[in-house]
Formats: C-alpha cells, sequence, structure tokens
C-alpha cells in the first residue's frame, strides 16, 4: 500500500468522528481525501470553515457550504494533516503553508482528529523542516533570531501565504521541549506562527498503514 493510499485510509476513518454541524476542514494532500470522503456524506453536516483557499475550493467544488470562523463560533470537531507527530500527538504543520488558518481552526475546535500517513510518526520533531510564517518585513530579522536559536532558515522563495505573509523552513533543529520552542518562536516580534503544534496538540491520530487504519491517543 503506497503512501496516498494510506492517506486516504486514515481520511475516510476520520468520518468515524464527524457528527453533523460545522465541521473544521484543514489544508492538504490527506485532507482532499477527507474532503471528498466528506462529500459522501454532505447531507449530515451543515458545512465546513476551512484553514485555506485552496481547501475551501475543493469544499465548495463538492457543494459544501463553507462558513467564515466569526460567523459560527467554537467547533466540535477539526480534522487535518501533520507533516510530523511525536507520541504525545505533537505536531509540525504548514508544509503546505497554511499553518496560521490551521492554528487558529485548531484553537476554536474541541476535537483535533489528525490524519496522516504512518511515515509522519516520528520520535522527535525536527527532521521535517519547521515552517514559520512572517510579516515580509520582518524576514531577515526573524532568520537571524531563528539561528541564534539554533535552526537553518530558508526562505520558502516565491511562496505568500493566504495572509500575504512569508514562510521560513527551519532546519536542523532537534525538537526536545515542543511546548517551550513554540513559545519562544511565537515571541520573536514578526513571527505570526510558527508551525509546532504542542500547546493544543491533537487529541486522536488516525495514521494509515498497510494493516489498516490505527488510531493513537497522546501518550
Ligand atoms: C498544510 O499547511 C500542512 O500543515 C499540512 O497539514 C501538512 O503539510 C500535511 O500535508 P499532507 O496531508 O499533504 O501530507
Amino acid at each position: 500500500m503506497n503512501q496516498d493510499e494510506q492517506k486516504k485510509q486514515a481520511a475516510h476513518a476520520a468520518l468515524a468522528y464527524v457528527e453533523g454541524g460545522i465541521i473544521g476542514v484543514g489544508t492538504g494532500s490527506t485532507v482532499n481525501h477527507f474532503i471528498d470522503a466528506l462529500a459522501t456524506i454532505k447531507g449530515r453536516i451543515e458545512g465546513a470553515v476551512s484553514s485555506s483557499e485552496v481547501s475551501s475550493a475543493r469544499l465548495k467544488a463538492h457543494g459544501i457550504p463553507v462558513y467564515d470562523l466569526n460567523a459560527v463560533g467554537d467547533l466540535a470537531l477539526y480534522v487535518d494533516g501533520a507533516d510530523e507527530s511525536n507520541r504525545q500527538l505533537q505536531l509540525i504543520k504548514g508544509g503546505g503553508g497554511a499553518l496560521t488558518r490551521e492554528k487558529i481552526v485548531a484553537g476554536a475546535s474541541a476535537r483535533f482528529v489528525c490524519i496522516a500517513d504512518e511515515t509522519k510518526l516520528v520520535e522527535l520533531l525536527g527532521r521535517f523542516p519547521l515552517p514559520v510564517e512572517v510579516v515580509p518585513m520582518a524576514r531577515s530579522f526573524v532568520a537571524r533570531q531563528l539561528v541564534r536559536a539554533g535552526g537553518t532558515p530558508v526562505w520558502r522563495e516565491g511562496f505568500v501565504t493566504d495572509n500575504g505573509n512569508l514562510i521560513l523552513d527551519v532546519q536542523g533543529l532537534e525538537i526536545l521541549e515542543p511546548v517551550s520552542l513554540e513559545q519562544q518562536i511565537n515571541n520573536i516580534p514578526g513571527v505570526v506562527t510558527v508551525g509546532i503544534f504542542a500547546l493544543r496538540p491533537a487529541d486522536v491520530l488516525i495514521l494509515g498503514t498497510p494493516q489498516g487504519p490505527k488510531t493513537l491517543m497522546p501518550e
């Protein structure tokens, strides 16, 4: 079973957590499978709040109404992928550049179900370059602070986020203390969002595997 089939399997398994109402929907290739699966039960939900323009377009193409978060208040469920997860279900996210809206919708949701292929589970976060969204004028300043924090930031040139900002991908970090590093990087002026999701980790991780979907809770 290839990686994409594993993603699809995890996405379909997440349908079991859908209880109606308005669903928080993330971004990425795994979530694209979830959106397609959600379309098969769209009569059971009111609609979605989305974490990116790309996901909004896919939801709308399936005839699923997309709401502004400000119009709906807190959500019962958020479903999104990840670039890495440790066994505490602390994540690295933002490979697709949607990390800020992802963190907002995750924060507004009572339950965060993360869906991924089994390669995303790691013992230590940081091999995947850590995305950091920055205000454009702060790019070099933030990069210097990230070097002081022990990383090697690389500007994702040519990429602009849905919020009009830039992304630095920070290589070479071994993230031993995800909560404190998340707070430290969040505190650098000019940082909009760091792609560590540890202050608000996932509540459930569904991994696609050759043996079928595997559900993990935080250890
Ligand atoms: C988007 O910005 C990311 O946070 C995605 O959730 C993450 O990159 C996972 O993407 P895939 O589902 O495509 O692996």
